[in-house]
């Protein structure tokens, strides 16, 4: 009997805990905290054996089981790093594939490995793989970003068969995460409703996350998600991983839980009608995947990728910002040359830096007077602009503020004549009829042509008018009726859009390196870090109401930092001028308003509101964001910005309920402080005529009394909104 108990012991322990092998290879990615170890066997499989926090010693890595669980991984490939479909593979692929001969299968054996400094703390980790039976080879790339915690993540795929290879599935990030429990973190939504968060815990089997809009891909659902481990995610504790991908277009991403349980995470291109025929000797690049894990909750995770946008992702990620009073909601499409001078100089006495132009300044044939015509047409509306777009920035420039416009370079309208001229320039099915959205179609930007068109259209009114200072890059519309007339290959329509798009951008970028340019797609339709290499900042929504975007802003905020998000004032909501405000000072602040409306005591406030910004904006910009109370659960949002230094930190405040004695009952524990330093809190945003209880008395707390007892803010239905300053000193 003791001797069967031991047998079976000792079984058990041969299949959970076999360490590394003799003449296994064990490659670690590591970053300040987090490893992501990769064990290649004596056959030449690699697996992922670790992803999570990073071990002391190093050597230690050998010591771990080829996967945690107790059970049979029938193929050893459950935790491949990149799953060939077609052989042994029982589960999701990651890569599959008919190759020239017509097999239909893939192996994929470690062939050596490359590590590479290729920035200050930047190291890049190269994995070549190659298929035994075939000259078909697959590098993994490992970014690791050492002091952000952040993993950029892609793969290519090249091959010198006889003929090409059918490409039916490339994922960028092929992941394996034992844990006991998962919970996943995903958004929905849709027009001015955008970034919903639903938690859900991941069961047997699959979940996949996916677009398949083509352009305004992120419309339902955006491509980053977090994911919580053992337990529902939390801000300040627990595991998590907050995952997005770098791309503009369809992506899928797949959270399989395994028959071990373990969880296998496969994101990359959406397969989804975009097989790839990869012609010999062309070598097909994935887009970035992008992951940052933290055992400190959501929080963390959060700054480990503000940190990394800031620094190596967004365009001047790091420096500075342009508010501005833009005229959608002014005037619409309903406007003139003598209305936009008087405009830029309500702009000049609020005190913004500069004016931005909306939709419908262009077209003569179709004039844009609404949104069914016109799009595609750049030449400035004779009738509206008869002085034309150089007469405006200097109008504006000579009120004392920079001037910038709205365009939507991507679509064109069936009414325009852009479309006369060049109809196989349009995405459209010949012998299906069009179906529009917004009234309007996309541009085939997988055509060369097409992409000279629009860098043309872009590149032209930059050199026409060189002090212009922002473009605001809209993209309305869907992709319907996916079909190219000029595409030898079908199939890369959805796949070479993107890259055509990208194509544009980089020579753009190469031009005109420092221009702002705001990305904008209705609102969040785009909003993600393959774009986010070219774009400065984003618009999060077209819904502006206060009190909707304390929602929408706070889950941007999980993975966008502070100066890429624009909040503008505007006259959506019915809260008071002070709450709108105070919420779009959480970002890069703008109006979109009738400034010549606003009574006395809202133009002396905003005026007033706009000094404290310039005076503290580096600090919500650069800081640590700190999200303190949160809406979702709670009838009080608090959210704090801390700076690098910890000598500032600004801190907001609202109530999102409106049951009677709602509001912040009890002090609020604040993060981020330097526990030795003194501080004191000033209230900032004090409306004209009104006290505050929190400037009667100027006290001195240290950073440990208020990280540890915390501080009232008082918000309630009179105070609904509170802006406090902290700043170090005695
Ligand atoms: C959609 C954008 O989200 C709005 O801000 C505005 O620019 C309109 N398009 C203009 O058509």
């Amino acid at each position: 009997m003791k001797f069967f108990l031991l047998l079976l012991i000792s079984i058990s322990l041969n299949v959970i805990a076999n360490g590394a092998a003799p003449g296994d290879t064990q490659i670690a990615i590591e970053t300040q905290h987090t490893a992501l170890v990769i064990r290649v066997s004596k056959d030449g499989d690699p697996t992922i054996i670790h992803l999570g926090k990073r071990l002391q010693n190093g050597a230690d890595y050998a010591l771990l089981p080829d996967n945690e669980k107790h059970g049979e991984d029938y193929t050893k490939i459950y935790n491949s790093v990149y799953t060939p479909a077609g052989g042994r593979n029982l589960l999701e692929p990651a890569l599959q594939v008919s190759h020239a001969d017509g097999n239909p299968s893939s192996d994929l054996k470690y062939v050596r490995h490359e590590t590479q400094n290729v920035a200050d703390g930047v190291v890049l980790t190269t994995v070549f793989l190659k298929d035994p039976q075939y000259p078909f080879e697959v590098k993994l790339y490992y970014k690791a970003y050492q002091k952000e915690d952040v993993i950029e993540q892609w793969s290519s795929i090249r091959h010198t068969e006889k003929k090409t290879v059918r490409l039916q599935k490339y994922a960028s990030a092929n992941l394996y995460i034992p844990a006991q429990h998962y919970y996943l973190t995903h958004f929905h939504g849709d027009w001015a409703r955008e970034m919903n968060p639903e938690e859900i815990p991941l069961t047997a089997g699959l979940k996949v996350l996916d677009t398949k809009l083509g352009t305004r891909a992120d419309l339902f659902q955006p491509p980053s998600f977090l994911l919580s481990l053992n337990k529902p995610a939390e801000e300040e504790t627990g595991e998590v991983i907050a995952g997005t991908l770098a791309w503009s277009g369809n992506y899928q991403i797949q959270f399989e839980v395994d028959p071990l349980r373990n969880l296998r995470l496969i994101a990359g291109i959406n397969p989804y009608a975009s097989e790839y025929m990869l012609a010999p000797d062309k070598e097909f690049v994935t887009p970035a995947f992008l992951f940052t894990y933290s055992n400190a909750g959501k929080g963390q995770a959060s700054r480990n990728l503000h940190r990394w946008a800031r620094k190596h992702r967004i365009p001047q990620g790091e420096g500075n910002r342009l508010t501005l009073l833009n005229n959608w909601e002014a005037t619409y499409f309903d406007f003139n040359e003598e209305k936009l001078t008087a405009l830029f100089k309500d702009g000049k006495k609020l005190g913004v830096d500069l004016f931005l132009l909306d939709d419908g300044w262009f077209a003569n044939k179709y004039p844009r007077n609404d949104d069914h015509t016109g799009l595609g047409d750049w030449q400035e509306n004779k009738q509206k602009l008869p002085h034309g777009l150089g007469y405006l920035v200097k109008e504006a420039e000579s009120a004392g503020i920079k001037f910038g416009i709205w365009l939507e370079p991507e679509m064109v309208s069936p009414k325009s004549e852009l479309y006369e001229k060049h109809p196989d320039w349009v995405i459209k099915l010949p012998n299906r009829s069009e179906y529009y959205f917004r009234n309007q179609l996309v541009l085939d930007l997988s055509n060369p042509k097409v992409q000279d068109f629009v860098y043309g259209v872009v590149d032209g009114i930059l050199t026409k008018n060189p002090t212009l200072g922002y473009i605001k890059w809209d993209c309305n519309a869907v992709i319907y009726n996916a079909f190219s007339a000029t595409n030898p290959n079908p199939s890369h329509l959805f796949i070479e859009y993107v890259q055509g798009l990208y194509k544009v951008m980089e020579k753009l970028r190469a031009k005109y390196p420092t221009l702002p340019l705001m990305l904008c797609s209705g609102g969040g339709g785009r909003v993600d870090y393959g774009a986010l290499k070219y774009f400065t900042e984003f618009w999060p929504s077209d819904n502006t109401d206060g009190l909707e975007r304390i929602f929408i802003q706070w889950n941007y905020s999980y993975f966008f930092p502070a100066i890429a998000t624009c909040n503008h004032i505007t006259d959506w909501g019915k809260q008071s001028i002070k709450f709108r405000t105070d919420v779009a000072m959480m970002g890069k602040m703008g109006y979109d308003i009738v400034v010549s409306k606003l009574d006395e005591k809202e133009l002396a406030f905003s005026q007033q509101a706009l000094q404290t910004y310039n005076r503290v904006k580096d600090v919500i910009w650069k800081g640590d964001l700190f999200r303190l109370v949160s809406p979702q659960t709670n009838d009080i949002a608090s959210v704090l910005y801390v700076s690098e230094k910890q000598d500032k930190a600004m801190w907001f405040s609202y109530l999102v309920g409106n049951r009677y004695r709602e509001g912040s009952q009890a002090p609020i524990k604040l993060r981020g402080l330097n526990p030795e330093k003194n501080y004191k809190i000033l209230e900032v945003n004090v409306y004209p005529g009104s006290n505050s209880p929190i400037n009667r008395n100027q006290m001195v707390y240290s950073g440990d009394y208020l990280m540890t007892v915390g501080f009232n803010p008082s918000v309630d239905a009179r105070r609904q909104s509170v802006v406090l300053e902290i700043t170090e000193g005695n």
